[in-house]
């Protein structure tokens, strides 16, 4: 009797060991047809996971991106000085504020980011668009905004840059060297994000000059620092140039491309999960081959082809005050005028986008998965467009169905990805968060970015954020 068990027990463990031998090669297999599907779309759009740049990464211990951190975290250049950069822009909230719409000048409290900072009682939200990441801005070569009101002019190599300053398409004599520069110069004035009431008469060279003329009188050391010249006369070195130069180079040297997509694509196959893998097959397949072609505009290691679409992400909050309604918003269309360009906002880079919520240019989806499911099915997505995601206060969300709408009759330019399941779109999930690079969760990391407490404070108004979420 107890033979037969102990027979009985053998016989079933070896079929055990069968199965469990028998699915872990089935399992292998199938993964080595998705590796082999993935790695050959790869080839095909000549993927490196590395995006390119012409000029030099600075390293955030140059004296310059350091001066240029001082800079962006001091609410000194805020008008009012209750608003620094990075207000909107810090490095725990993934380079941005975790809020749909920002607030820049007159927070109850200035210090508080991320999704519990308010405005002070009586003022209304003045900024109609997304703070979008400052992460990997270095690799945008053609405009920055999301309707790329910065932008290159790209006649024949480099000549020059388009700002706000000047007509479309001419260049601003002081856009400065970089795209980065270029944008650097607008955030101080703009009257919601760090203006407020300050000088409200100037014009803006003369607003930025008085601010500039406004560090002079404590920055003289670290501007020094900054640009290694010890000897430097006052009004030579603390100048708007400078102080855009500077603020630039910081933001440039936050490029954060570790991630677990580049390990695969140097060749670790178990860098990324078997659904990450199945979601990248949708990102990159054709739609006749049954995929989503993410990547007809999501192209490239920058994931974006630096173009202008119109998805008709609902359109919510107070708008550039445009359209019938007073509160939509025509994206490029407003800066380069032309009737096709009405309601295209700039491709996003996808890199880090687990990070950067909430998503699209006005913060209207609060889970990547919401606006993931956008981009499959928009017009399911709008019309089942669940307005309790915006948790955040003061947001007009009365407009949006008349806003939106009017986007996508003059042209939606997605398209609805048929038999989409929600394991699909998951699996795309699953294959965005293979595009974090592990430092941007990681205080730590991070903390090379973050001025500390103890670091010289040129006049006592840098902000160190009181982080609620
Ligand atoms: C009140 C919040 C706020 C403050 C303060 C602020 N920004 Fe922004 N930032 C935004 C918003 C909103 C946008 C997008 C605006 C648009 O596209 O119309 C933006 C866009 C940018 C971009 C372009 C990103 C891209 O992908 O094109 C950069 C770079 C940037 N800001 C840097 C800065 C710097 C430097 C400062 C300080 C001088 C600053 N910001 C201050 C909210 C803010
Ligand atoms: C027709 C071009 C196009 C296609 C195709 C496309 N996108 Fe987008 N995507 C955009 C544009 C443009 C935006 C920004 C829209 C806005 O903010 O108004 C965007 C925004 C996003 C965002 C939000 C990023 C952020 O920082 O807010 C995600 C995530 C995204 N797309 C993922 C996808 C996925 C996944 C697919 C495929 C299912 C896809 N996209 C297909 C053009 C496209």
């Amino acid at each position: 009797m107890k033979k037969r068990m102990k027979k009985n027990l053998y016989k079933t463990s070896i079929l055990f060991l069968l199965i469990c031998l028998n699915f872990s090669t089935s399992a292998k297999n199938k993964t080595s047809t998705v590796d082999q599907n993935l790695r050959e779309l790869i080839q095909q759009q000549k993927l490196t996971a590395v995006p390119k740049t012409k000029s030099d990464i600075p390293s955030i211990y140059s004296p310059i991106a350091q001066l240029g951190m001082k800079l962006f975290y001091s609410k000194a250049l805020g008008g009012e000085k209750d608003t620094a950069c990075v207000s909107c822009h810090h490095p725990l909230l993934g380079g941005g504020d975790n809020l749909s719409l920002p607030i820049g000048t007159h927070a109850q409290k200035p210090d508080v980011l991320g999704s519990k900072r308010r405005l002070k009682k009586g003022y209304k939200l003045g900024v109609p668009r997304n703070a979008p990441t400052t992460f990997n801005i270095i690799f945008h070569k053609k405009s920055l905004f999301h309707d790329g009101r910065i932008q290159a002019i790209t006649d024949q190599g480099f000549a020059g840059i388009n700002t706000p300053d000047v007509p479309f398409e001419k260049d601003d004599p002081l856009g400065g060297n970089n795209l980065v520069q270029a944008q650097a110069r607008f955030p101080i004035t703009s009257i919601a994000e760090m203006r407020g009431s300050f000088m409200s008469e100037a014009g803006t060279e003369t607003l930025r000059r008085s601010l500039a003329d406004r560090l002079k009188k404590n920055w003289l050391e670290a501007f020094r620092y900054g640009f290694s010249d010890s000897q430097a006369d006052v009004d030579d070195l603390i100048t708007e140039q400078n102080i855009s130069f500077a603020i630039g180079e910081y933001e440039r040297s936050q490029v954060f491309i570790n991630n677990p997509w580049r390990k695969y694509l140097a060749g670790d196959d178990n860098a990324i999960s078997i659904n990450a893998k199945k979601g990248a097959l949708l990102f990159f397949k054709s739609q006749a081959k049954g995929g989503a072609n993410c990547s007809r505009c999501h192209s490239g290691d920058f994931f974006t082809d630096e173009l202008f679409h119109n998805t008709a992400i609902p359109q919510i909050g107070m708008g550039r005050g445009v359209g019938k309604t007073k509160t939509n918003d025509f994206g490029c269309g407003s800066i380069s005028n032309k009737a096709s360009d009405k309601f295209r906002f700039r491709t996003p880079s996808l890199l880090n986008v687990e990070v950067t919520g909430p998503w699209g240019h006005d913060g209207a989806y609060t889970t990547l998965e919401g606006i993931v499911r956008h981009m499959l099915a928009p017009l399911k997505s709008i019309y089942h467009y669940d307005k309790k995601q915006i948790k955040q206060k003061g947001i007009n969300l009365k407009d949006m169905e008349k806003n939106t709408l009017a986007a996508v009759k003059y042209g939606l330019e997605l398209n609805t990805i048929k038999n989409i399941s929600t394991k699909d779109v998951k699996n795309i999930v699953s294959f965005l968060q293979t595009l974090t690079d592990p430092c941007v969760k990681n205080v730590k990391c991070l903390s090379p970015w973050i001025p500390k407490k103890t670091d010289n404070d040129p006049d006592g108004l840098m902000l160190h954020a009181i982080i609620k979420s």
